[in-house]
């Protein structure tokens, strides 16, 4: 970590108490740390917004795994890809629902092409990609 640098912060005292409030029930025990996260927040999603950046992503599916040869497409998209899938878990929810999670990696544009490509599959209930960073350089 580099140096500490302390900074002012002028703010509507109205604004200050909601985000008082919002960070409270986030389990925050101080400012510094809520506005640390907020900077890194808005710093990730800059930089997942550029194409070409490298990012680490988390794809949610979930999907009905008697619909005919859903299983099947779902993990050949993910075998033609299989540089960019490092890990997934599956859990089966009840008789006829599964969840899987993925972990992607690559350049943005990559891991969202993947992820519409899964999300948009035919018989695929829901599907949320979450971008993250791998941490470097936060
Ligand atoms: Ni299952």
């Amino acid at each position: 970590m580099s140096e500490l640098s302390r900074i002012g912060v002028a703010i509507d005292s109205a604004l200050l108490q909601k985000f008082d409030d919002l960070i409270a029930r986030r389990g925050y025990t101080n400012r510094s740390e809520a506005f640390r996260d907020l900077i890194r927040e808005a710093l990730i999603e800059k930089t997942s917004e550029r194409a070409d950046s490298l990012v680490v992503g988390t794809l949610t599916l979930v999907y009905d795994h008697r619909v005919r040869m859903l299983a099947d497409r779902l993990t050949s998209m993910q075998h033609e890809n299989f540089h960019h899938v490092l890990s997934t878990l599956h859990v089966h929810l009840d008789h006829d629902n599964c969840l899987e999670v993925l972990v992607l990696k690559g350049k943005s544009s990559t891991v969202r092409k993947i992820a519409d490509a899964l999300i948009s599959t035919k018989g695929v209930k829901h599907g949320r990609l979450t971008i993250t960073t791998s941490g470097a350089g936060l």
